[in-house]
């Protein structure tokens, strides 16, 4: 199969569903393979990580890449103003503007309010008892959606449309979005919008220990140049911050009620939680592509010239199972070493929330396997993945917290 069947056939439901047989595939043609059009995929793990630090390949949405129109469209329009797609002169103030939440120092110090936010659902699975649940809706999604707003200063009460909120808008970063999904996109774009104008006009008029608020002294200072761009890039933390989180919460979970063992070896300490939480980014992660355009002629990736204009197509997913960089990389090994997965991407869009997702991936992994050793699959409830290509997940995980089964089993 060439490069560009290999595209077609990952944006159908078969390949969204499973992409990693035709990651194989790709494979098969080299880290480098042109997939005609001015597109280039990147499937090689020494490919992709030098892709993603070339100063020679700047930011890209996906729309763009797989031949949307970036200008017609308010959510598109959103997304064009922030961090995520921007490029210099831009990209640093845009980062600087929210960056000092996420240093390390700031993520450590979120770390107690994870574990009580943490405890609160594990408790809640808890009441559940023997009966199923589904763990996105109970766990997964709350936990990030939790952290992310009481950084950002959204208040309790208006969280639970976040949900619905962030998947809907998700949609935009899709390569090829069905045009219903972008109209539903495009109507919460006007919505988020509405509502971070509103927040941001509370917090002006009373500032408050919060993201929000630090971003309007960002804005004040010139980091951001209007209330358009504070707007847009509080909305694309809210869809980079937290269903990227529930997606590494839920792959996580989902690979632990397949592979019982690792579930032992967290309660045991033989599995070490760092690594587990590695091993299923490396396995499965939730950002399954990042989008390169080459800004000017003279960039190769891994050899293959890209000339300017060329749409390069980095496949995180794949690179994480290069078997010219991991050995067995279909086999799910939590006690891999050093394995360094592409999940978070690099160079200047390097994932500002790494630190973050891994606390609450490590604080969560850290505590569920021991108050719950006999969760299992719900018996006859499937599990349903979300249909995406971009982000990677479940719609539906049902789990019996205190399933039949026996520890360790
Ligand atoms: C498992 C969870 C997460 C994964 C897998 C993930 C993955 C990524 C990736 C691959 C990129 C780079 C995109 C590119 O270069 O094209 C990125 C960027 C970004 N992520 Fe994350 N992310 C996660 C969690 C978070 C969290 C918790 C936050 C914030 C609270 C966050 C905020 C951001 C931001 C702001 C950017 C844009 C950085 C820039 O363009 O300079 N992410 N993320």
């Amino acid at each position: 199969m060439d490069a560009q069947s290999i595209i077609l056939h990952l944006l159908t439901p078969e390949g969204r569903a499973d992409p990693y047989p035709l990651y194989a595939l790709a494979h098969e043609l080299g880290p480098v393979a042109p997939a005609g059009d001015g597109l280039v995929l990147v499937c090689g793990y020494e490919a992709a990580r030098q892709a993603l630090r070339d100063p020679g390949l700047g930011a890209d949405s996906g729309l763009t890449a797989w031949g949307g129109d970036a200008d017609s469209r308010p959510s598109l329009a959103m997304l064009s103003r922030s961090l995520l797609v921007a490029d210099e002169p831009g990209h640093g103030r845009l980062r600087a503007s929210m960056a000092q939440a996420f240093t390390a120092r700031g993520v450590a110090a979120l770390e107690a309010g994870i574990g009580r936010i943490t405890d609160a659902l594990l408790d809640g699975l808890e009441k559940a008892g023997g009966s199923p649940v589904d763990f996105m809706d109970a766990f997964a999604f709350p936990l990030p959606a939790h952290v992310i707003c009481d950084l950002m200063g959204i208040p309790p009460a208006d969280r639970a449309r976040f949900r619905a909120w962030a998947a809907d808008l998700s949609a935009m970063l899709e390569p090829v979005p069905g045009p219903a999904d972008l109209d539903t996109a495009d109507r919460v774009a006007a919505e988020v919008g509405r509502y971070f104008t509103d927040l941001v006009g509370a917090r002006r008029a009373e500032p408050r220990e919060d993201l929000v608020t630090a971003m309007l002294a960002a804005r004040d200072q010139g980091l951001l140049r209007d209330d358009e761009e504070l707007v847009a890039n509080l909305a694309i933390l809210l869809v980079a911050g937290f269903e990227t989180t529930t997606h590494l919460l839920g792959n996580g979970l989902r690979l632990l009620l397949d592979h019982p063992g690792a579930m032992a070896g967290l309660r045991d300490g033989t599995v070490p939680v760092q690594g587990f939480v590695d091993e299923v980014l490396r396995y499965d992660t939730p950002v399954q592509l990042s989008n390169r355009v080459a800004l000017t002629d003279g960039v190769s990736v891994g050899g293959v010239p890209v000339p300017a204009g060329t749409h390069v197509v980095v496949l995180l997913g794949a690179a994480n199972r290069d078997p010219a960089h991991y050995a067995e990389p279909g086999r799910f090994d939590p006690t891999r070493r050093d394995s360094r997965p592409l999940s978070f991407g690099g160079g200047a869009h390097y994932c500002l929330g790494a630190l973050l997702a891994r606390l609450e991936a490590t604080v969560a992994f850290g505590r569920l396997p021991a108050r719950f050793p006999a969760l299992t699959s719900a018996p006859g409830a499937e599990p349903v993945r979300r249909d995406r290509i971009f982000l990677r997940g479940h719609e539906v995980l049902p789990v019996v917290p205190n399933g039949a089964g026996t520890p360790g089993n």
